[in-house]
């Protein structure tokens, strides 16, 4: 397993290109199994996630094909990482995803949807708890259900099926949580090809529901409302091919723009849309840093004097449980004491324990932690528990001192495209260690 060295205390300075959105493009992948025709998708980025998804779409059947980056016109698509991805499904009789896939990602549950509707059968491994918590898949399989999809639990795995074909319904699909990400995907895609009008209410709003909802469109599906708690589904019967490009990842963007606070640095960001960022710019304003934008360029900049603050996670557009980690590492050298309260996944605090190896002061009460801020973070050993919380760290070591070592790292390559070549670029002193 590789690991990262990483020497603190450089400013960061320059500019940074955001890739495509990694939680926009899985699902997007997944949906894919539902139309006929080739699909086309620009932006996806280079990532282990992404391969397991495209190994899993082509065990369903897709013949998935990645462009170089050379053969993309770039007068027309501006600047882009990747060449773009086509997948074409050549083989409707497989609807089985594999343990030995789905214990790698969770986000393999949404060909659950996209496979009851144009298949008729899924048989998805149940996927396990993870690093950030139980994690169940209930409201999914509530949702699918009421659609009427028959399930029942088998060696492991939920199998699915349908008779005829999946009828539109009202329902109600919130949790004890909120709403949920993929749950509403999941249920969105196979209503758009079930029999007449699907209504969701308590639906998640965030931009990657939005992106999806796009793509469908594109594809031939009758969606209105994508982006609000209700959507409305007119059922259609079929979906064909399209063209799409995956919206920015906005996570990736925050994690940096929190790269360039907590150096004290100046990072021009690239191709990100700061309005599906606004509570994260909303808080970051408020510790102190500077955040200007200028259509899809984002410039950050600090003079490290950080004020500390409260912050909950909640749903979009509330501040995201998938930036707490990184601003946690920021707060952990404000002037003070800041509050951080989890109510997406309330067990999500392993990099607390990191953190304060490195000479942090966090203190976890139930699903809060109090953050006493210090003067300096110092580099140590420290180990990656999932991506974020890995983020959470890389952000520390950026500004510790002396040199911290981040072991198995293969968390953050699951969702940052090239991190450390990103970060050297604009000044970090960062090394990919490979095992030997
Ligand atoms: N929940 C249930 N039952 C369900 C589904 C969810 O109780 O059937 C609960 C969850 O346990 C959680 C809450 O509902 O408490 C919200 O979870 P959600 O379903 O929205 O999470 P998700 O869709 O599985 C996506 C992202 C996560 C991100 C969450 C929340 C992908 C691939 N994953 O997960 O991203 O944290 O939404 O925004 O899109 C990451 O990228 O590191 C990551 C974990």
């Amino acid at each position: 397993m590789d690991s990262f060295l990483i020497r603190g205390g450089n400013r960061l300075k320059g500019t940074i290109e955001i890739s495509g959105s990694k939680n926009s493009a899985l699902p997007i992948l997944a949906a894919c199994l539902m139309a006929e025709g080739k699909t086309t998708l620009k932006g996806v980025p280079r990532l282990s996630d992404i391969d397991s998804m495209s190994k899993l779409i082509g065990e369903l059947g897709c013949h998935v094909y990645r462009h170089d980056p050379d053969e993309v016109d770039r007068s027309v698509d501006g600047p882009v990482l990747d060449g773009p991805l086509d997948i074409t499904v050549t083989d409707e009789s497989l609807c089985e995803a594999r343990y030995d896939i789905v214990k790698t990602m969770r986000a393999s549950i949404c060909v659950l949807g996209p496979l009851l509707a144009k298949r008729g059968k899924a048989i998805v491994s149940i996927p396990g708890g993870c690093a950030i918590g139980d994690r169940p898949v209930d409201l999914h399989v509530r949702g699918l259900q009421k659609l009427g999809a028959q399930f029942r639990t088998e060696n492991g795995n939920i199998v699915g099926e349908v008779r005829g074909r999946l009828k539109g319904c009202h329902m109600y699909l919130g949790g004890a949580q909120g709403p949920t990400v993929l749950g509403t995907i999941n249920v969105m895609c196979a209503a758009a090809l079930a029999e007449g009008e699907t209504v969701l209410v308590g639906a998640a709003c965030e931009p990657e529901v939005l992106d999806c909802a796009e793509l469908l469109i594109k594809m031939g599906a009758k969606i209105k409302g994508h982006g609000t708690p209700e959507i409305r589904i007119e059922g259609v019967d079929k979906l064909t091919g399209c063209e799409h490009r995956i919206i920015p990842d906005r996570i990736e963007c925050g994690t940096f723009m929190i790269a360039a606070a907590i150096t004290n640095g100046e990072l021009e960001l690239r191709h990100c849309n700061l309005d599906h960022l606004i509570a994260v710019t909303d808080r970051l304003e408020e510790v102190g840093v500077h955040i200007e934008r200028q259509n899809g360029t984002v410039f950050v900049s600090s003079s490290r004097r950080l004020t500390p603050v409260e912050m909950t996670t909640q749903p979009y557009p509330g501040f995201p449980t998938d930036l707490q980690a990184q601003l946690m590492a920021l707060l952990c050298l404000a002037d003070g004491i800041s509050v951080v309260t989890e109510r997406i996944f309330p067990d999500r605090f392993l990099h607390v324990g990191e953190l304060n190896r490195m000479g942090g002061r966090v203190r976890k009460e139930g699903a809060t932690a109090i953050v006493q801020g210090v003067k300096e973070m110092q580099g140590a050993s420290v180990m990656a528990s999932d991506l974020r919380a890995s983020a959470g760290l890389v952000l520390a070591g950026l500004v510790a001192k002396g040199t911290t070592r981040i072991d198995r790292i293969y968390h953050i390559d699951r969702g940052y495209e090239k991190i450390e070549q990103k970060l050297s670029a604009v000044g970090a002193q960062i090394e990919r260690v490979k095992e030997k």
